[in-house]
């Protein structure tokens, strides 16, 4: 690497992931807190070969037009949606995000929610706030007992398999969806006496469903109207993945008519608008997209995705790439860029 790499940053970066990259490029950080447009964003890139986005940035098509030069796209997030991937690869550009940092504490908001949901936690918070504890009850805030139940997991990847495990902590069954051989199967049978069933059979048999899958074309609106008409009564949904995986206005008026009894979500359809009838439901409990916000999961994303970054323009194809086809045009790129 002679020249310095032309970075635009959509976001902060950690001090120590800043100072990094600062020695290898020619650095522009977006420092503001309010949204970025996306005019404001393909003024940012014209010049750039390099972008550190994150999971509200647009990277498509006639942003990759407007910036000739990009070459990697560094996305400080495990799911890719965000990406028009084809795109990318018609034009050699490399696409790197952050998989395997970001389990444990994704996992944690998860289980938080549901034991949020299952307990009223939030509720009773603003209960209490609002004066109107009047003193002990046997019959306040009832809530719905969380062990012995059977917790459903949607997509059990690396983060399902964290959520699995803090549920069978807490003397859950598990039932899963996944795609893939039977190894782990095998394996997440004899570990957490877990049990990989169709779609259909694990919406009607979970007390709990957790969503865990990737968004894409197949996965978008995976869960609507026909599956929110099958659940178990007092079924309680979470999803930490992304809002389009679930149908946003079946699951409002699955809500709304008690099919579902309540729901945690940290993702939604358009965010950071989140309408105004969940707003008003008493049963679910809102985040603002924070699955992966812990102090140490930011940092180690951060530089993960900025590690990658710089292993590709050493011309080292990096393990966190994720369209690792399009490395020979990246390559033939990067040198016509450096002759
Ligand atoms: C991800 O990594 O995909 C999260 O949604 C952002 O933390």
């Amino acid at each position: 690497m002679d020249e310095l790499i032309k970075v635009f940053a959509t976001g902060p970066l950690p001090k120590q992931v800043r100072e990094k990259l600062s020695r290898f490029a020619d650095m522009r950080v977006r420092e503001a807190e309010t949204e970025m447009s996306h005019e404001e964003l393909l003024q940012e890139v014209k010049d750039r070969n390099a972008l550190v986005c994150l999971v509200g940035d647009t990277v498509d098509e006639e942003l990759m037009d407007a910036a000739p030069e990009l070459k990697v796209v560094a996305n400080v997030a495990v799911g890719v949606d965000n990406i028009d991937l084809a795109a990318a690869k018609k034009r050699g550009i490399l696409v790197v995000n952050t998989p395997g940092v970001l389990d444990n504490a994704t996992a944690d908001l998860a289980f938080g929610l549901l034991m949020a949901c299952a307990r009223r936690i939030a509720e009773s918070d603003k209960f209490v706030r609002e004066g109107r504890w009047q003193g002990f009850r046997t019959d306040l805030m009832l809530g719905t007992e969380i062990s012995g139940k059977t917790l459903g997991i949607v997509g059990m990847g690396r983060i399902g398999e964290a959520v699995a495990r803090r549920g069978q902590g807490f003397g859950m069954r598990i039932i899963y969806t996944r795609k893939g051989n039977e190894d782990k199967d095998r394996r997440l049978a004899r570990d957490l006496g877990a049990k990989r069933v169709s779609l259909p059979e694990l919406i009607s048999s979970s007390d709990f469903i957790s969503v865990h899958c990737p968004l894409n074309h197949e996965t978008r609106h995976l869960i609507g109207k026909v599956e929110l008409s099958r659940v178990r009564k007092n079924c309680i949904l979470i999803n930490t993945a992304r809002g389009a995986v679930l149908d946003q206005k079946a699951l409002i008026a699955s809500l709304q008519d008690g099919k579902l009894a309540g729901a945690g979500l940290d993702v939604f359809d358009d965010e950071p608008k989140v309408p105004e009838e969940l707003l008003a439901l008493k049963n679910v409990v809102l985040t603002p997209h924070i699955g992966s916000a812990t102090t140490e999961t930011r940092l180690a994303m951060a530089a993960l995705a900025v590690e990658g970054l710089l292993t590709a323009f050493s011309e080292r194809l990096p393990e966190n790439c994720v369209n690792k086809d399009v490395w020979p045009l990246f390559l033939e790129r990067l040198k016509v860029a450096t002759t």
